[in-house]
């Protein structure tokens, strides 16, 4: 089987390494891919919101089955486009990516469907929001309605920060059309748990649940960022907590969107805060998340590829889905200076007795070597059979890997040990 993977980031990485554990793959293109990547598949200079270049490629290559794994080009309509030409993909369509992508739909959809979340407003006005605010209570959360690289939700600790978060995204549009509506929510507090599912429309599977950590720097400090490490399973995240998720917001939210009209075919992830009053989805995303991915999938012992081409057949309930019974822990590191200004074109380095897997998320290569090539450079992945042994393992390799100005985080997993004793 010929398979296509679209994107270029350590999540694409850690998925086609899965994929490539099916015999029958014989060929994996990745567009674009990345220089690490490269190792790994055959990548196509076709970026991921290329959705005529995608569909024309995976024609001309004769693509037996796609993976959209970006948000962007799945709220485009990657996935419509490619079935429309006959190419069969794992990923939902436009219609049901809208949970993404609007997070406006996603609320109110929430809200009609009694799911629990933080509640909310919806502004199209900024002076109408800045009225709102001056009796609404804080810390405040102001968020964009459409996709902003994940950088589109702001805390305010206080009226002024608050006032000012509108401005932002409202006037001066600092995620473009992104802004045009804002949700301003209660603040939430409790332990944070990713949990990316599958799911065929009508049943819904949870993977092993996870942990992101999203500031740059140790002690949760500094900028948000894509995400600096996970750990998996996720402690806080009990089997009396899964049993209500699973009644109260997973189940819930498939049947809504098939109710909706808009079925949701393959990774849901649900960004779960696990609050005192029960747990509350902070978000959706229409994907797998990143780096989350890259501990979830080294622990599925099942066949990614059959369990993909379930989801979108419709046969998940009598489709395998196993993960172990063990932890893992990814330790990205990234270029001094993410999420702001970084250098890149330092060469990357392993040494050889490095036990754990490297996923590349931004590398190219040139004349055979790796250079770096993006804030996010690689995670460093170690897999155990608890979580302590896990964070040590992949603590254990990081020194192994080497590029100039690399920077990590040296407390991943910490918070979720503590909830281990
Ligand atoms: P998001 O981009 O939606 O994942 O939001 C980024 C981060 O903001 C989340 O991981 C949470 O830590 C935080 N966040 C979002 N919504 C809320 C909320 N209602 N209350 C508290 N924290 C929130
Ligand atoms: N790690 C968070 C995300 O993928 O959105």
């Amino acid at each position: 089987m010929k398979l296509m993977v679209i994107g270029g980031g350590g999540r694409e990485h850690a998925i086609i390494k899965s994929l490539k554990k099916n015999p029958e793959v014989t060929e994996i293109y990745a567009l674009p891919g990345n220089g690490g990547i490269a190792r790994d598949a055959t990548c196509v200079n076709i970026g991921a919101k290329d959705i005529d270049g995608m569909v024309n490629f995976a024609k001309e290559n004769a693509i037996d089955f796609a993976v959209v794994a970006p948000d962007d080009p799945l709220v485009l309509g990657a996935v419509d486009a490619l079935e429309a030409v006959g190419v069969p993909c794992f990923g939902p369509n436009k219609a049901a990516a809208i949970i993404e992508g609007s997070k406006v739909f996603s609320k109110n959809l929430m809200k009609q469907y009694g799911i629990p979340t933080a509640a909310y407003e919806v502004f199209t006005d900024a002076e109408a929001a800045l009225a709102y605010l001056e009796t609404a209570p804080m810390p405040a959360v102001i968020k964009a309605d459409g996709l902003a690289l994940g950088k589109g939700v702001i805390i305010a600790q206080n009226l002024d920060e608050a006032k000012d978060a509108v401005k932002t995204i409202m006037a001066d549009k600092k995620f473009g059309d992104s802004g045009n509506q804002i949700v301003i929510e209660e603040f939430l507090t409790g332990p944070e748990v990713s949990v990316l599912s599958f799911t065929d429309g009508n049943v819904v599977v949870p993977m092993v649940s996870s942990m992101d950590h999203k500031r740059a720097h140790d002690g949760d400090e500094g900028l948000n960022t894509g995400g600096m490490g996970t750990i998996a399973p996720n402690p806080y995240y009990t089997k009396e907590v899964a049993g209500r998720c699973m009644e109260e917001i997973f189940l819930p939210t498939i049947r809504a969107m098939k109710a909706e009209g808009r079925t949701f075919k393959g990774c849901l992830y649900f960004g779960l805060m696990i609050t005192p009053d029960g747990p509350k989805v902070i978000e959706y995303n229409c994907r797998f998340g990143d780096p989350e991915t890259q501990v979830v999938l080294p622990l599925l012992e099942s066949d990614l590829l059959t369990i993909m081409r379930a989801c979108r057949e419709g046969t998940l309930a009598d489709t395998e889905v196993k993960f172990s019974a063990g932890s893992a822990c990814c330790v990205v590191m990234a270029s001094q200076g993410y999420p702001e200004s970084y250098e890149k074109g330092f060469e990357i380095t392993m040494d050889g007795d490095l036990t754990a897997e490297v996923f590349i998320a931004g590398a190219k290569l040139e004349n055979g070597k790796l250079l770096t090539s993006g804030g996010r450079v690689l995670g460093v992945v170690a897999t155990a059979d608890t979580l302590h042994a896990a964070i040590e393992a992949a603590y254990s390799q990081v020194p192994k890997v080497h590029f100039d100005n690399a920077f990590y985080r040296h407390d991943i997993g910490a918070r979720a040990l503590l909830a281990c004793n």
